[in-house]
Order: C-alpha cells, then structure tokens, then sequence
C-alpha cells in the first residue's frame, strides 16, 4: 500500500471510528486482509511456476512466457464497491470483489492458454467460481483474454482459508494489444469523435493481432506435435 493512500484511508476511517485504538485495530485488520492475499498470489504463482518447469523438461519450451501480480490498491478497492453501491467493509471486500488478488500469466502461444488452465482447474484444491472466455467471444472493443476467479487454500498457522484469485491469461500479442489499450483508454481529454476513430482503430489492431496469434499458432504446430507423448509410459 502506498503511503498517500494509507493517509487517505486513515483520515477518512478518522471520522467514522471513536477512538485511536479502534482506528489502529481496523487498519491492522486491514493489513492482515491484504496479506492473506498476498499469500494467495504466492501459491497460486507457485503452481504455474511448476507446471512451467516441469513443461520445458517433458516439450522443451515454456508455456509460460512471464507472469506478473498485484494486489488491488485500496482506492480501486473502494471504488468498485461505491459503483456496487456497497459500503466499505471486510465482509464485502471478502465476497464482493473476486479480484483483490489479481495475477496474470503470459504465453506465447492460443494452445498454451487452454492447456495451462485445464492443467491448472484438474488440480484438487482448486476451486473455479466463475470464467469469461474473451478468446472464443471477445469484448465489442477487440478485448481478449481467458479470465478465471478461483478459490486456493493458504495454510496458516492454525487454520486454512480459501482466497479468491482473478487469473488472466493472455498470449503475448493479446497483452501487447491490451496494456497499450488500457493506456489510452484513460486518456480524457479527446472529443467524441477522435475517441470514436481511436476505438476503430484499436478494433482493427485487435483484429490484426487475432489473425497474427492464430499465423503463430499454425508455425508452432508444424514445429511441435500437438499432444507429446511420453512412448514409455504407454
Ligand atoms: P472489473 O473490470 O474488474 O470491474 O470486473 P468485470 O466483472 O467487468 O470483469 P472482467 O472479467 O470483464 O474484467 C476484469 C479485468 O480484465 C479488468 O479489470 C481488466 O484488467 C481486464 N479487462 C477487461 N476488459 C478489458 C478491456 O476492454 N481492455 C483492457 N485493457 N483490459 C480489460
Ligand atoms: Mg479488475
């Protein structure tokens, strides 16, 4: 957490709560909070760094091109739940918002992104709440991207807790197009009609980048067979 928003937070909690003990408890509540999802993310990190390496030992190539991780910043957090109309608790934090922990995890490759997830959802202590498949159906702007909310269990020290993880995979291409989107998209200061012509050109980007995944992806099936099989365990 940034230092300016934990000012923020502390000004604004100053007036709901009677006394400094009760404002301290509440930020250190808080700061637990954050930290069980940070652990999340750890787990969750872990197990795609495994299904990585144990990928490029049995195909000799990653699945997995980077991975990159965050924990929603308490502004965006109070943000989504003033849109949702809901007050600012631990209760809803906990089960309104599916993305506090956030990770999103990069592949070269269309294939990758299907067989990293299956891999991923067969495990026994993962729990899928929900997924939007932005590849087969993407958004009306060229959006595309595999999103899942799961469930991991942390083990604490004397209990465990299922977190909820928002899990965005994405092939290189797709993040190239999205990061850049996501950059302008803030810009506000553009009349309605440049903002328009942007959009259909940030279409037709996406557009060119779908045609460009699936030439790859073509080039990638003649170097590699489709399912490698191991004769030895037949
Ligand atoms: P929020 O967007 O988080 O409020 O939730 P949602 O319920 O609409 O979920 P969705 O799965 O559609 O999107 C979740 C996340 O995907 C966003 O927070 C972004 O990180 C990413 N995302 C979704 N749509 C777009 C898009 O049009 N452009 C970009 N660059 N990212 C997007
Ligand atoms: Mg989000």
């Amino acid at each position: 957490m940034q230092n300016d928003e934990n000012v923020m937070l502390l000004n604004e909690l100053k007036e709901q709560l009677s006394s400094p003990d009760e404002l301290f408890n509440v930020y250190e509540q808080y700061k637990e909070l954050m930290t069980k999802y940070s652990c999340a993310i750890k787990e969750i990190r872990t197990k795609f760094e495994v299904l990585n390496e144990e990928l490029q030992i049995k195909n000799k190539r990653n699945p997995i091109h980077a991975i990159y991780s965050r924990i929603k910043t308490i502004q965006s957090i109070r943000d989504k739940l003033n849109r949702k109309n809901l007050a600012f608790t631990f209760d809803n934090i906990q089960d309104e918002i599916h993305d506090v922990a956030g990770i999103r995890v990069i592949c070269p490759f269309v294939d990758d992104i299907y067989e990293i997830a299956d891999m991923i959802l067969k495990q026994d202590d993962i729990k899928l709440i929900n997924y939007k498949d932005y590849i087969r159906a993407p958004k009306s702007n060229g959006y595309r991207s595999y999103h899942m909310i799961i469930e991991i269990p942390v083990f604490f020290s004397e209990h465990k807790e299922y977190l909820k993880v928002e899990v965005q995979l994405r092939t290189i291409a797709m993040d190239f197009w999205a990061s850049l989107e996501h950059e302008m998209r803030y810009k506000k200061d553009l009349t309605e009609e440049i903002s328009q012509a942007i959009s259909a050109q940030l279409l037709d980007c996406a557009n060119t980048i779908t045609e460009m995944d699936s030439k790859m992806q073509d080039i990638k099936n003649q170097i590699y067979p489709k399912y490698p099989v191991d004769p030895s365990t037949q």
